[in-house]
């Protein structure tokens, strides 16, 4: 058996450890590490000794040892009340237990066509808006057109409120959930964090995520009028929310709070990690002519007359867009590191871990082996390469993986057809850097330009 302190890695500074750490650009420069001093390193930072790990099987099984042995880490520890409020990504244990059932109910299969009805709207929404700009003919931050894509989407699914109601309310929700989203405990954070945490941040919600519950409330409230008085809901108001109503009595007696925070960590687990997924996929296909000429060919097959996919057959039909949002998740995932802690003494790799020892594991590294140039769409077109099966970890993996998983893919696959469908996108600025926020490392600086296209394919 081995100890951490054995292990190679990069010299710290006494006491502050690893300086050159920032969270927008921790994930960077832990793969320059891994890549220094192999797939198994530890590094110190904020008077912590972590452990590193960039090797595939290695990382698969700490995953699969969750939740017994080992658990998320977060920049200070949540209260229990603040961790109910943000829902089962942020929660552990036997909290944990109940609000993943709430969340898998909610995210089934057929509730996804159900909620079908709310992406297509938010897509012609999308669309609409990039046809103005396009016709602006300035430069576009294609990036903050695809948030405002996923939170109406998210929002809309969550909550099941009519979409026009939706229309005239939306600017000031969806303030509220990018405002929420930027303030969460996420992992960059939580592998540059201090040791001690300021007592204040370690236990109450930030002010964004406290105005975001009340906003949340007031549609929980409205959403459980319409369910009462209306016990199969139309395509039109089936939501989150009310399959988490109905699950109550199937699966369990769920509190008010629980729902509510179920439904507001989907909206905050979802949205954000989704825009990025999209706005990436969206950069590989401005970057290179071949990929945006399939995209367009394929969306204009299967979507014929129509600008955006009208149900989930068509999306399933949109094979070649979906091999390019996997292939911009494994090169550019919203989350390429995850932090976790054994909750109980365990080895990994002949190192032993006493409780609370801090692992950072590099999911982008291990599915790329260091290699995030290289574009291989090609690989996610052939039957048995699935992301479950392939060189895969950006929802996750084992008991605790992304239950949004086929949502998120259909809404990313749906936004990057209908915008090659209708549009030639170009890229304005070649200047695009990853920057993690605490839940997903988005393209900074991607800038793009739009030229309609006519329904035949052909630009305007
Ligand atoms: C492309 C978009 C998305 C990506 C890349 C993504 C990625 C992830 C990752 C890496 C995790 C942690 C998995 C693990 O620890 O094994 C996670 C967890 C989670 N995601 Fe997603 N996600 C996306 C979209 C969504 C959507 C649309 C929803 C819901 C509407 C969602 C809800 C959640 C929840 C609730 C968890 C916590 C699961 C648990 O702890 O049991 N995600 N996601």
């Amino acid at each position: 058996m081995q100890s951490i302190a054995s292990l190679p890695g990069p010299r710290g500074i006494p006491l502050l450890g690893a300086r050159q750490l920032a969270p927008e650009t921790a994930h960077l420069r832990l793969e320059e590490w891994c890549e220094r001093h192999g797939p198994i390193f530890r590094f110190d930072t904020g008077g912590r000794r972590w452990m590193a790990i960039g090797e595939m099987e290695a990382i698969a099984g700490v995953l699969r040892e969750r939740p017994d042995v080992f658990a998320r880490i977060w920049p200070a520890p949540l209260r229990p009340e603040a961790a109910t409020a943000l829902g089962p990504l942020w929660q552990e244990g036997q909290q944990w237990r109940r609000t993943r059932r709430l969340a898998i109910a909610s995210l089934d299969a057929d509730h996804l066509h159900r909620y079908f009805h709310a992406t297509r709207v938010a897509s012609g929404w999308l669309r609409r808006g990039l046809q103005e700009r396009a016709r602006d003919g300035g430069p576009l931050a294609i990036g903050e057109q695809l948030a405002d894509f996923a939170v109406d989407a998210c929002l809309a699914l969550s909550f099941g409120f009519e979409l026009r109601s939706l229309e005239r309310s939306h600017g000031d929700l969806r303030a509220l959930v990018q405002a929420a989203s930027a303030a969460l405990p996420g992992f960059p954070g939580a592998v540059v964090a201090a040791r001690r945490p300021a007592r204040a941040s370690a236990s109450a919600l930030p002010p964004a995520l406290g105005e975001l519950q009340e906003a949340l409330a007031t549609l929980l409230a409205d959403a459980r009028r319409r369910a009462s008085a209306d016990s199969s809901p139309q395509d039109g108001t089936a939501s989150f929310v009310s399959a988490m109503l109905a699950a109550r009595g199937r699966q369990g007696d769920f509190e008010d709070g629980e729902i509510l925070g179920t439904a507001a960590g989907l909206l905050l687990a979802g949205s954000q990690s989704t825009a990025s997924a999209a706005a990436w996929a969206l950069w590989l296909a401005a970057r290179d002519h071949d990929i945006q000429a399939r995209i367009a060919r394929e969306a204009s097959k299967a979507l014929g007359d129509s600008p955006s996919p009208s149900d989930l057959s068509t999306v399933s039909r949109l094979r070649f867009c979906r091999a390019v949002v996997l292939e911009a998740l494994r090169l550019k995932p919203a989350t390429p590191i995850l932090a976790v802690q054994p909750v109980v003494r365990t080895t990994i790799m002949d190192i032993t871990l006493p409780p609370g020892t801090p692992v950072c594991l590099l999911l982008r590294y291990a599915t790329t082996d260091g290699d995030i140039e290289t574009v291989n769409v090609e690989q996610w077109l052939n039957d048995a390469q699935t992301p479950e099966g392939g060189p895969f970890l950006a929802f996750g993996s084992g008991a605790r993986f992304c239950p949004g998983k086929t949502l998120a893919l259909m809404l990313a696959t749906t936004a990057l057809a209908m915008i090659v469908r209708n549009f030639h996108v170009e890229l304005d600025s070649e200047t695009v850097i990853e920057h993690a926020g605490p839940l997903s490392m988005e393209p900074r600086g991607l800038m793009v330009r739009l030229r309609e296209r006519e329904a035949s394919g052909r630009l305007r």
